[in-house]
C-alpha cells in the first residue's frame, strides 16, 4: 500500500486544512448596519467624520507616516502614485521581475514603460544592484515590491534613493503588518501602495491606499483619485487630470474593524511560520526566505518554501508540489512565472524591457512553492503542512516514483 497520498495513500490532511477568511464578529454587522444607517455612502470631499477619513488616519497613524489617501484598489493606487510622481508617457520605471502583473501593469496604464529586472536569489526582493543598472536618463522611479510579505533592502534602497534623486514607490499589496527595523513598511522611503482586495491580509473585498510622508504627494494624489479636485475645490472645479479612484465608505468601514483584528492576525501567523521554519530546518532541501534581523516583524501573503532539486535526487519542484497537494496542502507556485513571461507581455502588445533575470526564471520554474496567508492564522495547519513535507521526504522512493509517471 503506497504512502503517499499522490499514490493513493492517506492524506496527511485527512480532515481538511482550517480556511476561514475573512475573519468577522459583531463589531463588523454593527458598523456596516450603522453606515447603512448613515446615507452617506461615498466620500467626495474631505469630510473629516467619514469612515474614508477616518481610515485613512488610523491606516496613517499605523505606519508612522504623515498621510494616507484610501482609493478603489492596490492597482489604481500604484497609478495614483505614479502619476502623482510626475509618471508619463515614455517614462520607465523600474520593477521587479517576480511579482503580481498589477505592479506593472499600473506602470503601462501610466503610459510608461515598465522595466523588469532580476531579484535577490535567497530574499526574492528585487535585487538594488540590478535596479541600478537599468536606470537611464528616462527613468522616473522605482517601485520595490515586498513580496510574499518579505520586505526588500529598504536600507539599499534608500541610499540608492538619495544617490540618484529616483524615488522609489513601495507596493506593499502582500505585506501588511511588516516592519523593517520597527517601523512598518510603507513610507520608507517615497510613497508606499497597499491593496485590499480579498486574498490580501487585510481586506474589505476591495480597496487600496497610498501612504506618504509628503504633504505635496499627498494632496496630489488626492486629486487624481478624486477626478482632479483639489481637497478643497468647489463641486465642479477639476485642477488637474484625475479619475474616480475614491474608496467606498462600505469598504472604509469594514477595513476600521479588520484593522482592529490586523496585529494579532500577523502574530498568529508569525508563530506558525516560526513552527514551519523549525519543522523544515529538520528536512533536507526545503527552507524558507533568508532570515534577517532587520525584520522586526513579518506580514505575510505568501510563505514561501524553496525547493532544492539537488537534495530530492534530481526530482522536479513540479513532482513535489503535486505530492504536497495531494497530501491536502494548499499550495502552488504563487504567479508561476516572471510577469514579462504573460501573453500581455511576450506578445509585445505592452511596450516594456526586460533586464538579465537569471534569477527570476530559475525560482519561479524550479524552487519557489507558495502557500498562502489564511492557512497561516491556524497553527494546527503549519503543523500539517509540515508533517506532510516530513511524509514525502521520508517516502522519496515513492515520489520518485511519481516523478517516473
Ligand atoms: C503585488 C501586488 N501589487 C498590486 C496588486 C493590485 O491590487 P488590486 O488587486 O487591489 O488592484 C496586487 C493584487 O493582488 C498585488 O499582489
Amino acid at each position: 500500500m503506497p504512502k503517499l497520498a499522490a499514490l493513493g495513500g492517506t492524506p496527511v490532511a485527512e480532515n481538511g486544512i482550517r480556511i476561514e477568511w475573512p475573519e468577522i464578529g459583531p463589531k463588523e454587522r454593527e458598523a456596516v448596519l450603522a453606515t447603512l444607517e448613515r446615507r452617506e455612502w461615498c466620500r467626495l470631499w474631505s469630510a473629516e467624520d467619514s469612515e474614508a477619513s477616518k481610515f485613512e488616519r488610523e491606516w496613517a497613524r499605523y505606519h508612522d507616516a504623515r498621510h494616507c489617501v484610501a482609493v478603489a484598489n492596490g492597482t489604481v493606487a500604484l497609478m495614483c502614485a505614479f502619476r502623482a510622481l510626475g509618471v508619463w508617457h515614455g517614462d520607465e520605471v523600474i520593477v521587479p521581475s517576480v511579482t503580481f502583473v498589477a505592479t506593472a501593469d499600473a506602470v503601462g496604464l501610466c503610459g510608461a514603460i515598465p522595466v523588469f529586472v532580476d531579484v535577490d536569489p535567497d530574499t526574492y526582493q528585487i535585487d538594488p544592484a540590478a535596479a541600478e543598472s537599468a536606470i537611464t536618463d528616462r527613468t522616473k522611479a522605482i517601485c520595490v515590491v515586498h513580496y510574499a510579505g518579505y520586505p526588500a533592502d529598504l536600507d539599499r534602497l534608500k541610499e540608492l534613493s538619495d544617490r540618484t534623486g529616483l524615488p522609489v514607490v513601495e507596493d506593499c499589496a502582500h505585506a501588511h503588518g511588516t516592519e523593517w527595523r520597527g517601523r512598518k513598511v510603507g513610507a520608507h522611503i517615497t510613497l508606499g501602495c497597499f491593496s485590499f482586495q480579498q486574498s490580501k491580509s487585510l481586506t474589505a473585498g476591495e480597496g487600496g491606499a497610498v501612504i506618504t510622508d509628503s504633504q505635496d504627494l499627498a494632496d496630489r494624489v488626492w486629486a487624481i483619485h478624486n477626478v482632479g479636485r483639489t481637497r478643497d475645490a468647489a463641486r465642479y472645479t477639476h485642477s488637474s487630470l484625475g479619475g474616480n479612484f475614491r474608496m467606498s465608505e462600505w469598504e472604509a468601514t469594514i477595513l476600521r474593524c479588520q484593522m482592529v483584528r490586523l496585529q494579532e492576525q500577523t502574530e498568529r501567523r508569525m508563530r506558525s511560520a516560526e513552527l514551519i521554519a523549525e519543522g523544515l530546518a529538520q528536512i533536507d532541501g526545503l527552507s524558507l526566505l533568508k532570515p534577517d534581523s532587520r525584520i522586526t516583524q513579518r506580514g505575510f501573503y505568501f510563505l514561501i518554501i524553496r525547493y532544492d532539486a539537488t537534495k530530492w535526487d534530481g526530482i522536479h519542484r513540479d513532482v513535489f508540489l503535486r505530492a504536497l497537494q495531494a497530501e491536502g496542502i494548499p499550495c502552488g507556485t504563487a504567479y508561476g512565472w516572471p510577469v514579462y513571461k504573460n501573453p500581455s507581455y511576450a506578445s509585445g502588445g505592452v511596450p516594456h524591457r526586460v533586464m538579465d533575470c537569471p534569477n527570476a526564471e530559475r525560482i519561479t520554474a524550479e524552487e519557489q512553492i507558495a502557500t498562502w496567508n489564511h492557512l497561516l492564522l491556524h497553527v494546527r495547519n503549519a503543523i500539517l503542512l509540515v508533517e506532510a513535507c516530513a511524509k514525502i521526504r521520508e517516502n522519496i522512493d515513492e515520489l520518485r516514483r511519481l516523478a517516473q509517471g
